[in-house]
């Protein structure tokens, strides 16, 4: 018996009776299981060996067309009422979901091997880490967990006899019969369930191999299960980068950033700042966990231990930092490969290689029309790597946060920069996050959807209650909470182009955020918020057109107008559970936005 933990046996058992695995294997994290693994793998096909003197102890892997991103339309919220759910999960009805459930998993693991993995978020045996234990049929799970969470013994040994943990039971959802041999990459589209039980704290998975589907220390617990520990504890579970902000002076700021996926979390948490004398280092690159401290302010820690990062768009002209985290150790899913052993994708570098393998497996040249990497092809590699990974990264107390960015991809409206009036104005900020969507699920790309918070896909419960907890928690730090801001690096012109340079010129914007919560710098109160003055953002330098820094810096008011219809529709649909502070925001946003109209007029 490899734990103490009656429970944890026990559940164990329990599931590898209903799952019938052929062996079970308890997961101790170490370098000799990381190498079993990848034997397993590479043998069976689903992996290939990075050349290793290009990228030592690193791995190729190709996934299927069908089995590339999150399944947002098969994610489920099974709360024992419906409203807890809230308009914008998928709710099913626990007891039907578990009979669902029971039937597809019983055998599910035939001609398999049941990993056990157990995992801490956080620090082990940090106040602030939590437990889960990963049941999962793929070796690709268990060498992803062991960058992405802390797995292994010593969270065992904190688990103790009576400890508690999230179960998290996870299978591709495709048995083997005897004696026959698995697909590279085994998974069962048709199938895909990805089901939270958020009362009793569980989580199933079935049918997917993917990123968010399958690691569930990730979204599953550190977002949609933590977001209802934080309601029921008065803390904060978000899908926010975490970032460390120094002036020429040397003086700290802490930054916190909501970004929908694939929107600039990873890039922000990790830029090279192109103003002198500022310097950016990573705390986390998407999940945060907040928490008040003695003094009465905001604390964050990243639960996570390593990044699962968009590759396409990621090079050294735009992001070194992650070009240098995954420089070894790491793993590379639906990239292209090289001729020579290594991997490419878009933007890696100016130039594309003359030939490559696509991440289907097929000769790609640069004349092509297909990108050679899938969009949403990922990175794993160690957040230790990174070579502006804070020093303080794992501090079990985590790091007060000053000021806390929302954005999204908007073409238009939303300017470059807008400071929220105070918490409750910086809530309603984020209630209206639209964005434009990405290849990180599968869905509709590039159409505008509401994402408030850059939680839509992750909130464990009824969003307008969670909007609601937002409220309660600025109602009991008052003045201690960070500021809020809105940002857009985004915004595109006529032409189609983006108006801003974007990544290291974000810095431009961090500086202003900073000098604001610094009480050094000015700033104009519009309708929608402060505004930077004229020269609150340093433009110098910057091959921009005047008419571009003219409209990323102009409040659009009848936009804006219009945008509210929307929002009211939006609200509208959470019924009585929308908080009426909201509601007053709304009304108070036209009624300034009008005003300053007929000023204009
Ligand atoms: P998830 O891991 O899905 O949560 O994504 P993320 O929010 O961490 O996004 P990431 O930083 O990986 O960026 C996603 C894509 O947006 C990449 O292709 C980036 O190159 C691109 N991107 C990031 N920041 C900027 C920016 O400031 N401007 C522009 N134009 N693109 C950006
Ligand atoms: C996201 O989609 O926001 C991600 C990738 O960070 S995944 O882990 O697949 O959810
Ligand atoms: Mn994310």
């Amino acid at each position: 018996m490899a734990t103490q933990n009656k429970k944890l046996q026990a559940w164990v058992d329990e599931m590898a009776a209903l799952c019938q695995p052929d062996n079970i294997v308890w997961c101790d994290g170490s370098e000799k299981e990381w190498e079993d693994m990848w034997d397993i793998m590479v043998k069976g096909g689903t992996a290939k060996k990075l050349d290793e003197k290009k990228r030592p102890n690193s791995y190729y892997i190709r996934s299927v067309p069908a089995d590339v991103a999150r399944v947002e339309d098969r994610t489920y919220i099974c709360s024992a009422k419906e409203e807890d759910a809230g308009p914008t999960n998928n709710w099913a009805d626990p007891a039907e979901m578990r009979e669902t459930l029971n039937g597809l998993f019983t055998g599910c693991m035939k001609g398999r091997t049941m990993y056990v993995i157990p995992f801490s978020m956080g620090p082990i045996g940090s106040d602030i880490a939590q437990i889960g234990v990963e049941l999962s049929d793929s070796p690709y799970v268990v060498t992803n967990m062991h960058i992405m969470a802390r797995v292994g013994d010593a969270v065992l040994d904190v688990l103790g006899e009576d400890g508690e943990f999230v179960p998290c039971v996870h299978t591709v959802g495709a048995p083997l019969a005897e004696g026959e041999v698995s697909d590279p990459w085994p998974c069962n589209p048709d199938n895909r369930y990805i089901v939270h039980y958020p009362e009793t704290r569980e989580i199933w998975s079935h049918g997917s191999g993917y990123g968010g589907n399958a690691l569930l220390g990730k979204k599953c617990f550190a977002l949609r299960i933590a977001s209802t520990m934080g309601r029921d504890e008065g803390w904060m579970a978000e899908h926010m980068l975490i970032l460390k902000l120094t002036n020429p002076e040397g003086e700290v700021k802490y930054v916190a950033g909501a970004f929908p996926s694939a929107c600039g979390k990873t890039n922000l948490a990790m830029l090279t700042p192109t103003i002198p004398g500022w310097k950016v280092e990573t705390i986390g690159d998407d999940i945060a966990w907040m928490k008040f401290g003695e003094d009465g302010q905001l604390y964050a820690i990243n639960p996570e231990a390593g990044f699962f990062g968009v590759a396409p768009g990621t090079g050294m002209h735009t992001n070194e930092n992650a070009m240098h985290s995954l420089a070894s150790n790491s793993i590379f899913t639906n990239v292209a490969e090289t001729d020579d052993g290594d991997v490419w994708w878009e933007e890696m570098t100016k130039e594309a290689p003359a030939h490559l393998t696509d991440w289907k497996g097929n000769d790609w040249t640069p004349d092509l029309d297909t990108p050679s990497a899938h969009p949403n092809a990922r990175f794993t590699a160690p957040a230790s790597q990174c070579p502006c990974i804070a020093e303080e990264w794992e501090d079990p107390k985590g790091v007060p946060i000053s000021a806390i960015l929302f954005g999204g991809r908007r073409a238009s409206v939303v300017p470059l920069a807008t400071e929220a009036l105070d918490w409750n104005h910086g809530t309603f900020l984020g209630t209206i996050i639209a964005s434009e969507m990405t290849a990180a699920a599968f869905g509709a790309i590039g159409q505008l959807r509401r994402d408030p918070m850059a939680m839509l896909p992750f909130c464990g419960y009824n969003m307008a209650d969670y909007w609601g907890h937002w409220l309660k928690m600025g109602k009991k730090a008052g003045a201690k909470m960070p500021k809020v801001y809105y940002v857009n690096w985004f915004r595109k012109n006529e032409a189609g182009k983006f108006m801003w340079p974007g990544f290291g010129e974000n810095s431009r914007v961090l500086k202003w955020v900073f000098e604001r919560c610094a009480g050094t710098a000015d700033a104009i109160e519009t309708a929608i918020g402060n505004m930077p003055t004229l020269d609150g953002i340093d433009f110098s330098g910057l091959d921009m057109a005047d008419e571009d820094i003219a409209n990323l810096m102009r409040v659009d008011t009848e936009g804006w107008l219009s945008e509210l219809d929307g929002i009211e529709e939006y609200y509208a649909t959470f019924g009585d559970h929308l908080p009426a502070e909201l509601t007053k925001q709304v009304q108070d946003l036209r009624k300034r936005l009008e005003t300053s109209q007929e000023a204009v007029a």
